[in-house]
């Protein structure tokens, strides 16, 4: 089975008994709705060296009548994917789809009796199904195990399905909390044992913006939501947050009984400033991320999605409990080969996938193709170094011009390509992103792979050693060996003073360091 693995200080996916990478796109909503308009699509995602293909699975069309399900649309998926020799990652369009149940069948949207929607806080229905329904939930979980089990009876064999995205950017909207009955009758009630015992189990380890909340309250322990966490937006949304959480856990683990994918949720990020209910709150936010771990031990890991570019800040949040991260979603835009490789280098991530990756005219094109490439070719490299301090990744943009990271006895000085002052482009008014990732594999000896960087390095146990290049070759692993193309020195080094791959550069270098009196 697809699972994930500790390796030292990381996480792995583990596909086919080995560890995996997701070089992933995930396709625009609409995209997958037939096999016909998947035609022109696979080629392109084969031009781009996907490794995996994150594919909606949507409530109205597997069961459009209560109980009688179609899942052909995905035995012919699950049949294309395996042909064009890719994975896929199901995303399940259920309850919620960013916020809304756009994608519920029509006799759960016409039974508004029977399935209750949210309501704002001027009592107005909104086309959102009530997380605190029992028949919205045993609807939703008894469609989600009909998928499972089809996954199981169709797949398990050949394993193509890696890994379930359980609903899609779950969050309240417009107002911060649901106030149908059902929502008000839960929020007058004790808060569950189940969260107050992970807040005083975890309680150092609690994220610095939800402690504070529970400090300032006194660190009560006993109590309803406003006597824990005070009155004010900010409860309605932990209050929304453990019940989408608790109902989206139930799903999963239901889920998992039948076929024991690993499985996650994602977010839509908030915009600095703004209040609950002016954003999609309570989904699976960094602030909220102890709600959602209390609530949801089935769900392996919580993910974000990127339409906001402060990409390090919101990864350093998800990662801050030494969680995995994986980005199940990025803007298609001209960062995404950058950052990719960064996700890979510098988090140890389990992968990467930009939105509406068929978007593309110009596969062959893309530096997302051609940063996918790099990293399929360092796969057994970068995954049997996971985890044990091996691996240290950089990224660099004209305001962010230079990194250092540390690597045994060495200290690399990573600088973007346009610090160089005779590039061409060092004189532009924007530079791409750039970013490297640098694999130690012996005392003296380093892959460095990217695009776009210079790099420097210094002893970091003898400030008088000087380092100097042995040797540096290009090259690539074709059938996993080490294969070299050129040999680099005179200017390719500076005449032996740094390693440089240059900005519309996608390559892999092999260096040796030695110090010198
Ligand atoms: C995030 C959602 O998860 C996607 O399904 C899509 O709606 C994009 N936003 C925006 O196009």
């Amino acid at each position: 089975m697809p699972r994930l693995a500790k390796k030292g200080t990381t996480t792995q996916l583990i596909v086919d008994d080995k560890p995996f990478i997701i070089l992933g796109g995930e396709l625009g909503n609409s995209t997958a709705t037939t096999a016909e308009n998947m035609k022109t699509v696979w080629s392109k995602l084969k031009t781009m060296n996907l490794s995996t293909v994150l594919v909606p699975v949507y409530w109205e069309l597997i069961e459009p009548k209560e109980g009688k399900f179609d899942f052909k649309l995905y035995q012919d998926l699950i049949l294309e994917a395996r042909q064009n020799e890719m994975k896929l990652v199901f995303l399940w369009f259920g309850s919620w789809k960013n916020s809304m149940s756009s994608h519920a069948p029509a006799w759960v949207k016409l039974n508004q009796g029977k399935y209750p929607r949210v309501k704002d806080n001027t009592g107005r229905s909104q086309e959102i199904l009530s997380s605190f329904s029992e028949n919205v939930l045993q609807a939703d979980k008894n469609a989600f195990e009909n998928l499972m089990r089809f996954i199981k009876d169709f797949d398990s064999k050949d394993r193509t399905v890696i890994l379930m995205q359980v609903e899609n950017e779950i969050g309240m909207l417009p107002s911060a909390r649901d106030y149908q009955t059902l929502a008000n009758d839960a929020f007058y009630q004790p808060v569950p044992a189940e969260l107050l015992q992970y807040m005083q189990n975890h309680k150092d380890q609690l994220v610095p913006e939800f402690y504070e909340i529970w400090k300032k309250n006194g660190y009560k322990t006993t109590g309803n939501w406003e006597e824990i966490f005070g009155k004010g937006l900010h409860t309605d949304e932990i209050f929304m947050a453990y019940f989408y959480a608790d109902f989206t856990d139930k799903i999963t683990e239901a889920g998992k009984k039948i076929y024991d994918l690993p499985m996650f949720v994602n977010a839509a990020l908030n915009k600095a400033g703004r209040e609950p209910g002016n954003y999609p709150s309570a989904g699976p936010l960094p602030h909220l991320m102890d709600v959602w771990k209390s609530a949801g031990k089935a769900i392996d890991f919580l993910s974000p999605d990127f339409y906001n570019p402060d990409f390090k800040h919101w990864c350093d949040l998800y990662t801050r409990q030494g969680d995995v991260l994986f980005v199940p979603e990025h803007v298609f835009d001209n960062s995404v080969a950058a950052k990719a490789l960064y996700t890979i280098g510098h988090y140890e991530g389990l992968g990467f996938s930009p939105f509406s990756i068929e978007s593309t005219q110009k596969p062959e094109e893309e530096p997302l193709g051609k940063m996918y490439g790099l990293i399929k070719e360092l796969t057994p490299l970068i995954t049997s170094h996971q985890g044990l301090g091996k691996i240290k990744g950089a990224m660099l943009s004209k305001s962010d011009q230079e990194t250092i990271v540390r690597l045994g006895k060495y200290e690399f000085i990573v600088k973007h390509d346009y610090t160089l002052s005779w590039t061409p482009g060092a004189r532009t008014e924007t530079w791409p992103l750039a970013s490297a990732i640098i694999i130690q594999t012996a005392e003296n000896e380093f892959y460095i792979a990217g695009s776009g960087v210079v790099i420097t390095t210094k002893s970091t146990e003898n400030k008088d050693l000087n380092i100097g290049i042995l040797k540096v070759d290009e090259g690539n692993f074709i059938d996993k060996q080490w294969t070299v193309k050129r040999h680099l020195n005179g200017d390719q080094t500076h005449q032996g003073r740094h390693i440089n791959i240059g900005t519309n550069q996608f390559a892999i270098q092999r260096v040796e360091f030695y110090g010198y009196r």
